[in-house]
C-alpha cells in the first residue's frame, strides 16, 4: 500500500498534502508544533484554505518523526532561504533528509519538492546513500520536482499547474507510480531524466521574473525624472509586436528575492561571473527607498505635519497572501510610523495589529499610500479621490 509523508506542511506543502490525500493515506509532517496543532483542527494560518478543504481527505498530521515508518513515498517541501551573507541555507532539507534517513526501505521514493541550485538534490542522494548504505536508482530513488504554486491566486491552484517531474530511472513500476500521485496535484506532468536541468529551469523561472520587474520598476523611475508619463510610455512601446509588458512593484516573499543567489552561487562554483542574474536585486530592494522618498517628498510639497494619518495599503509581500516574509511593504509602513505615529496599513489579507479596517472612516486620513494593485484597492482610490485626500500611488497603478 502506497503511504505518502509530506515533510513542511506551509505555502507548497499544505498544497500538496491536500491534494494527494484526496486518494493517498497520506501524513503530514511538520517540526513546527504549532503548525501541527491549527492543521489537525482544520485551521491553515497561512489563510490560503478553509476547514471545509480538510474534509474527506485521508490525511493525518504529526510532529512525531516515528510516525514517518510505514512511509515509501517522502515528499519534502522544506524553506529554502539565504544566510545574512546571502549564501543557500540548505539546513531544513538537511534536516529533513536525516529524517527520512532513518526510515527509508527498499524501492521508497523521495521527491525534493523545494527550489534549490543545480546539483542539489544528488548531493542528498549521496548522503543518503551515506547514511543507509542504500543505492539511489536502485534501491530508492531519489527526484526532484519544483513547485509552481502561486498563493494567493485562485486562478493558479495546484491543478492548474503544469508540473516538472524529473528521475533519472526508466523503471516503470517507479514511474507509474510517481504518475499516479502526481496526477493529483498537477494539471501535466513534465518528465525529465536530468534532475540538474530541472533544478535549474526552476530557479531561471523566478530569477526572470525579478529581472523583468526591475527593468520596469527602472523605467518607472527614469519616466519620473524625465517628467514623463510612465503609463503612456509604456502604452506606446506595447504596440510593437515583441514587447512584453510587466508591472512595476515591491518584490519580497520567499522565491523572487532569494533564487536568484541560488543561481549566482553554483554560477561561482563553476567559475562563471554572472552580470545579469543578480542585477535585478538591487533594483528591487531599493525600491523601498525610492518609495520612502516619495512619501517625504509629498508630505514636504504639501507642508503636512509630523501628526497627519497616513494610510498605506498592501502589506504583505503581495496582494492576496498573508506571508509577510521579505515584505518590502511592512518595511516602508515601519519606516513612515517611526516618523509619523499616526500611520496605520489596511491589508485585508494580513492580520496583525495596526490593521485598519473601517473603510468608512476614510475621511479622517490625510494621506494615502497605494503599494499594490489588488482589486480591493481600487475603489479605495476612488473613495479617496472623491473624498479630496491626498493620494500617492507611487507605481502608477491607478493613476
Ligand atoms: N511560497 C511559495 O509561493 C513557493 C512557491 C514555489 C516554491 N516554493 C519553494 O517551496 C519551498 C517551501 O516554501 P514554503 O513557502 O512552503 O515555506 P513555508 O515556510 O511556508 O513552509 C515550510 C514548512 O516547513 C517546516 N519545516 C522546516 N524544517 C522542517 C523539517 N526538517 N521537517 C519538516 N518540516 C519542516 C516549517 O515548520 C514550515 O511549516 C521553498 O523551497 C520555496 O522556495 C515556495
Amino acid at each position: 500500500m502506497v503511504k505518502i509523508c509530506v515533510l513542511g506542511l506551509g505555502y507548497v506543502g499544505l498544497p500538496v498534502a491536500l491534494g494527494i490525500s484526496s486518494k493517498f493515506e497520506t501524513l503530514g509532517f511538520d517540526i513546527s508544533k504549532k503548525r501541527i496543532k491549527e492543521l489537525s483542527s482544520k485551521f491553515d494560518s497561512n489563510r490560503e484554505y478553509s476547514s471545509n478543504d480538510f474534509n474527506r481527505k485521508k490525511l493525518t498530521f504529526s510532529n512525531k518523526t516515528k510516525d514517518l515508518r510505514d512511509s515509501n513515498i517522502y515528499i519534502i517541501c522544506v524553506p529554502t532561504p539565504i544566510k545574512k551573507n546571502n549564501l543557500p541555507d540548505l539546513s531544513y532539507i538537511k534536516e529533513s533528509i536525516s529524517i527520512i534517513s532513518a526510515y527509508i526501505k527498499s524501492n521508497d521514493i523521495i521527491i525534493l519538492e523545494s527550489t534549490v541550485y543545480p546539483g542539489v538534490t544528488e548531493h542528498f542522494a549521496k548522503f543518503l546513500e551515506l547514511k543507509t548504505g542504500l543505492k539511489n536508482n536502485k534501491d530508492f530513488y531519489m527526484c526532484y520536482s519544483p513547485e509552481r504554486i502561486n498563493p494567493g491566486d485562485k486562478t493558479k491552484k495546484i491543478k492548474n499547474i503544469n508540473k516538472i517531474f524529473a528521475v533519472n530511472t526508466n523503471d516503470k513500476k517507479i514511474l507509474s507510480k510517481v504518475k499516479k500521485v502526481y496526477k493529483l496535484i498537477s494539471k501535466e506532468i513534465v518528465f525529465s531524466k536530468k534532475i540538474k536541468e530541472a533544478e535549474t529551469a526552476k530557479a531561471i523561472e523566478n530569477t526572470q521574473r525579478d529581472l523583468n520587474i526591475a527593468l520596469f520598476n527602472e523605467i518607472l523611475i527614469l519616466s519620473q525624472k524625465m517628467n514623463l508619463n510612465f503609463n503612456e510610455i509604456i502604452k506606446l512601446a506595447a504596440t510593437k509586436w515583441n514587447f512584453i509588458k510587466f508591472q512595476p512593484g515591491l518584490v519580497g516573499g520567499h522565491c523572487l528575492p532569494v533564487d536568484p543567489y541560488y543561481l549566482s552561487f553554483i554560477a561561482r562554483k563553476n567559475k562563471f561571473r554572472t552580470n545579469t542574474l543578480l542585477s535585478g536585486r538591487s533594483t528591487n530592494n531599493n525600491m523601498k527607498n525610492y518609495v520612502v522618498n516619495e512619501i517625504s517628498k509629498c508630505i514636504k510639497k504639501n507642508k503636512l505635519s509630523n501628526k497627519i494619518k497616513i494610510l498605506i495599503l498592501g502589506i504583505s509581500y503581495k496582494y492576496g497572501v498573508s506571508d509577510l516574509r521579505n515584505s518590502l511593504g511592512l518595511k516602508i509602513f515601519n519606516k513612515i510610523k517611526k516618523k509619523y505615529k499616526n500611520t496605520f496599513f489596511y491589508d485585508p489579507f494580513v492580520n496583525i495589529k495596526d490593521k485598519f479596517t473601517n473603510i468608512k472612516k476614510l475621511k479622517n486620513f490625510k494621506l494615502i499610500i497605494f503599494l499594490s494593485s489588488g482589486k480591493k484597492y481600487k475603489p479605495i482610490f476612488k473613495k479617496g479621490i472623491e473624498n479630496n485626500i491626498l493620494i500617492l500611488d507611487p507605481f502608477n497603478y491607478f493613476s
